[in-house]
């Protein structure tokens, strides 16, 4: 007990300062209670309004994909430099040092593999809540395949997602997944990004298209953040966040473009110029360049230092 307050000091209850009002800093997410904006303020930075998610979910359907044949090696020490996580359970409890301060959105949704043709069309949902609050969950993503033939299965699989999510002040991120039938095109994301929020999903990821992604933005009510797609030159992924940015993106979810760069570390830093500190392509290209060279002359000279150590 803290004891009587024995201050001799005059109370004061600022009873000319109204009191204050907070609004929140993420579009659509005004009305969530605190432990759910409290999350998300983990996983946007509420100083730039952005986020930089490292997206290394790709085994769980695809096996060991290129760059994540070792999650401990080749993630880990991206780890430090990315908002949020995204990953699947078993690789965070295995390869991810719990005393990590990240946020992370935990895939929650499984199904069929790589094995099946209709990968990713057909999932249920693959973890339970009390699993996701056990470890220390900020958000659950789960794929919405919007227009495929187990399109209501996947909407189920969703709503039920997002009321555990409210029920117990969790994000739900909606993953657009596009049917191999489908145009990659504006019309397609920007019913299915509409879709997923007006189903109560708090945040959507979906796909940058060159033709009217400000649009999709702009008709999605809640923080909408892109995935990277197959791998680009760096140049070329670092144009593709800058305008998604611009565009009205709340931030990136970027995986092979940045695990499968000729640099992950300088490539994961150059993406945060752009869309932490509104860095141009050209300023974000320079930076990773930069950085990949005094990486590559730290490298040369750690190797110098044990060639010389083991020829003593
Ligand atoms: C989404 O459905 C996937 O599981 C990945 O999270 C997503 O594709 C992002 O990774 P990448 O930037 O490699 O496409």
């Amino acid at each position: 007990m803290p004891g009587a307050d024995t201050s001799t000091k005059e109370k004061n209850f600022y009873t000319d300062i109204p009191a204050a009002k907070h609004s929140f800093f993420l579009k659509g997410l005004d009305q969530y209670d605190w432990g759910m904006q409290s999350r998300l303020s983990r996983m946007f930075n509420p100083k730039s309004g952005h986020t930089v998610m490292l997206a290394f979910d790709h085994g769980y359907a695809y096996g060991p994909t290129t760059g994540l044949e070792r999650l401990d090696v080749t993630i880990a020490p991206l780890a430090p430099y990315a908002d949020c996580l995204m990953c699947a359970r078993g690789a965070l409890r295995s390869c991810i040092p719990s005393d990590c301060d990240k946020a992370v959105a935990m895939r929650c949704s499984a199904g069929t593999t790589i094995l099946d043709e209709n990968v990713f069309v057909n999932e249920c949902i693959g973890v339970d809540i009390e699993e996701v609050i056990r470890m220390n969950v900020t958000c659950m993503a789960v794929q919405v395949c919007i227009g495929s033939d187990n399109e209501r299965n996947n909407i189920e699989n969703f709503v039920k997602l997002v009321d555990l999510g409210n029920k117990y002040g969790i994000p739900v991120l909606g993953v657009t997944a596009v049917g191999k039938n489908m145009a990659r095109d504006k019309r397609y994301f920007g019913l299915a990004t509409r879709i997923i929020a007006e189903l109560g999903g708090h945040l959507v990821k979906t796909y940058f298209v060159e033709d009217g992604f400000e649009d999709v933005a702009a008709g999605c009510p809640v923080p909408i953040v892109i995935a990277g797609g197959k791998k680009l030159p760096e140049k070329d992924a670092l144009t593709m966040a800058y305008k998604a940015i611009q565009q009205g993106a709340a931030g990136v979810d970027m995986g092979r473009n940045v695990f499968q760069s000729e640099d992950p570390i300088a490539m994961i830093k150059a993406i945060r110029s752009v869309v932490h500190e509104n860095a141009t392509p050209n300023q974000a290209y320079e930076l990773f360049c930069d950085l990949k060279a005094e990486n590559a002359k730290a490298a040369k000279a750690v190797k110098r230092a044990k060639t010389t150590k083991a020829k003593k």
